[in-house]
């Protein structure tokens, strides 16, 4: 542990203020050592008091590894966990790691990604203090052409999450996640491996959590949890100590029984099937009505006018 995730873990466990003396005795540096680090765990955003003959005290409301242990009740997923104040993309922190031997359920985690990405080459906006920004490693023994049986397994983990703590989530396909009809988590699932076996999957979720405000661009159709229920106090660690949790289930689902009731969970969750949809894809866009999401993750569509067609890669909206 380095001497700032000393003091921090210090700080969090105490009850109210701890003395500088102490802190710089316990870790082992001078007062003035304690002050640079406290300084910059203020810069990453945490709120601690300096009050002269009482010490520090420190509001926990980040997502440091300390802070997701007080909440986290998984067995391997987030066990082995990386945290960034900042980061380009926590997706290529996690493959790097993942080439390196990161294991089965290992987590990158930021603040603040200053790269974000999502789907389809896009950019994801990740500011500091706001949302949950993290990549899972993922060791299954799967074949590559069930990679999307992953990313949709992760859609119900994270939906089950997020209903868990209050809010009304469902699915839209094939794995963003919508509370009243805005998009509030998105995720980008990247894989290595070869023709017959998946090495690692890395999984990135991307969750708005306490934005007041979102980006002009996406900001009609995006939210946040603080947004969608302003009624509920938002704790990130918590929070991603529940989805964790709810990933873990999930996928020991999938492995352990297979697909078939991760469909039916999606199936139950979604807010997608029934609606009229545009689709666009790289060839083509048209508009159509949601039918069925396939054994093979694809989204089933009728076409306006006639037929039906099998999406695979694309996006859908409704319209
Ligand atoms: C999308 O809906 O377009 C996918 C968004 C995925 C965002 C997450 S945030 C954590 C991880 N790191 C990234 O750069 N992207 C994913």
């Amino acid at each position: 542990m380095s001497k700032r995730d000393e003091i921090f873990a210090l700080l969090l466990q105490a009850d109210g203020f701890f003395s500088g003396q102490e802190l710089s005795a316990r870790v082992g540096i001078s007062r003035a050592g304690v002050w640079k680090h406290i300084k910059a765990l203020q810069a990453e955003g945490y709120t601690i008091e300096a009050v002269r003959n009482r010490g520090y005290r420190l509001q926990p409301n980040g997502v440091r590894q300390q802070e997701i242990e007080a909440y986290l009740q998984t067995e391997w997923l987030g066990r082995a966990y990386r945290y960034l104040p900042e980061v380009g993309s926590t997706n290529i922190e996690a493959k790097n790691w993942a080439d390196g031997g990161a294991p089965n359920g290992a987590v990158v985690m930021a603040d603040l990604q200053n790269q974000g990405r999502g789907r389809l080459g896009r950019a994801w906006s990740s500011p500091s203090g706001t949302g949950i920004w993290f990549s899972v490693v993922l060791r299954p023994r799967l074949e590559p052409s069930m990679a999307p049986q992953i990313s949709l397994t992760t859609a119900v983990g994270v939906c089950a999450g997020l209903q868990q703590l209050g809010y009304n989530a469902g699915i839209k396909w094939p794995n963003d996640i919508y509370i009243d009809g805005r998009k509030v988590c998105g995720m980008l699932t990247e894989m290595h491996g070869s023709m017959e076996s998946v090495e690692w999957v890395v999984v990135g979720i991307g969750i708005n959590c306490l934005n007041k405000e979102l980006p002009p661009e996406i900001k009609d159709v995006a939210t946040s949890l603080a947004i969608a229920r302003p009624d509920v106090p938002v704790v990130r660690a918590q929070v991603a100590a529940v989805i964790f949790q709810q990933l873990e289930k999930y996928y020991n689902l999938l492995y352990e029984q297979g697909f078939a009731e991760i469909r039916q969970q999606w199936l139950t969750n979604n807010i997608t099937l029934g609606k009229r949809v545009k689709i666009s894809t790289l060839n083509e866009t048209f508009y159509g009505q949601a039918l069925d999401m396939q054994e093979d993750g694809s989204l089933l569509v009728k076409k306006e006018g006639g037929d039906e067609f099998k999406l695979v890669t694309g996006d859908v909206f409704f319209a």
